[in-house]
């Protein structure tokens, strides 16, 4: 149901809200079948396509059972079987050994970032991000009262060491976000960037990996040892295909992590929400064994894509960036109208005539294809 918000109506003045925040718009990218947007296909907020198997949802179901039975208690406050768990799987993915301590895990990584920003931002603070980036993370700044500082990428959506270590020294951020690969351009940056912005900053660097897993890019993660204010946030939402059950993560140094308790709610995380995500870290060669057929349909996007004429930015992501479109909201409306649901940016700085779309099974990924053809060979896109 649209809200007052939602539809940007001036009409909240009554209520005694922050002033920061009047005027402000929520985070909202339409959900298809849920604000009046009816896709057969949903390609809009980079979600992995792939469904639970049985074998899974039957692990799942079991263990949420066992765990009903004592759902009058809290739930471990420190939720150190989850963060066992995810220190073993960060540390066979990159190879850097990681211990409970150096674990933290909140209800996605929008909360783990949240608290990031409630623990080493705040008033008088800044943040810094590379934009276009996510948009979530200027939300946050704002929600936590903490200032929101940008810089422009590049052209071709890059970041470079030497623009960002003089954002930083310009700056002076409490907090600065690199992201990669970044959303929503799908561009990676590099360990040389983050080493930079690490060694020139006084602040804490997050270093945001929510698609990490379809990047062929080393992880950020292999920086922790060398810099103790680095951390690296990662989600169970994409690559593991667990968007609905709100599971991040984060690496950092112990003390960072201990910082982080400070500002957490006492029992975030609940039973039910620990106990899905490490039955589904149980089966994690099962769930990454999408990653694979998610990258192949997110090549052939580019590649179909750009047999058309259209510049596809290049992605190390699940979704990929593509136009320019002459009127991005016709093309988002023509392509709705052929079933498929994408994600208009174009209203975004920098992102004017780009759509986004992240890659769907293999029979989405062609309902996309067929309908972009359509629309180009209707005339809406002028290479
Ligand atoms: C770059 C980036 N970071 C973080 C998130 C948040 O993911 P979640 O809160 O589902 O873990 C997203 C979601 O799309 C994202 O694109």
């Amino acid at each position: 149901m649209p809200t007052r918000t939602d539809r940007g109506e001036a009409d909240l003045a009554s209520l005694p809200l922050r002033e920061d925040l009047r005027g402000r718009t929520p985070y909202g990218a339409p959900q298809s079948g849920r604000a009046g947007v009816g896709a057969a296909v949903q390609l809009n907020v980079n979600e992995n396509p792939y469904p639970p198997s049985p074998e899974l949802v039957a692990d799942l179901a079991a263990a949420v059972a066992v765990a009903a039975g004592s759902l009058n208690r809290y739930p471990d406050r420190e939720a150190l079987g989850l963060r066992s768990d995810l220190a073993t799987y960060l540390s066979a993915r990159t190879g850097v050994p990681l211990d409970v301590p150096q674990l933290w895990a909140a209800n996605g990584s929008n909360e783990v970032l949240q608290q990031v920003c409630q623990a080493f931002g705040g008033p008088g603070r800044v943040a810094l991000g590379f934009e276009p980036s996510y948009s979530m993370h200027p939300l946050l700044a704002a929600g936590t009262n903490t200032g929101w500082v940008s810089e422009r990428r590049a052209v071709d959506f890059t970041v470079s060491a030497a623009a960002a270590v003089d954002a930083v020294e310009r700056h002076r951020p409490a907090v600065t976000f690199l992201t990669t690969p970044n959303n929503p351009t799908g561009t990676v940056t590099g360990l040389d960037v983050v080493d930079a912005v690490c060694a020139a900053t006084a602040g804490v660097v997050v270093v945001d990996e929510a698609y990490a897993e379809f990047a062929a890019a080393p992880s950020a993660i292999t920086l922790l040892e060398r810099h103790p204010r680095l951390l690296v946030s990662r989600t169970m939402s994409k690559a593991f295909a667990l968007a609905g059950a709100r599971v991040g993560y984060l690496a950092a140094s112990a003390d960072v992590v201990d910082v982080l308790r400070l500002v957490r709610l006492p029992y975030h995380l609940s039973a039910v929400t620990q106990v899905v995500a490490r039955t589904a870290l149980a089966h994690t060669a099962e769930l990454l064994g999408t990653v694979e057929q998610v990258k192949a349909q997110r090549n052939r996007i580019a590649t179909e894509l750009r047999t058309l004429g259209l510049t596809v930015v290049p992605t190390e992501s699940n979704f990929a960036l593509f136009g320019p479109w002459p009127d991005p909201a016709a093309t988002w409306q023509a392509l709705l109208d052929r079933g498929v649901l994408v994600r208009d940016l174009s209203s975004t700085p920098g992102l004017a005539g780009w759509l986004r779309v992240n890659a769907g099974t293999e029979t989405e990924t062609t309902r996309l294809i067929d309908a972009v053809t359509d629309v180009v060979r209707a005339g809406a896109f002028v290479g």
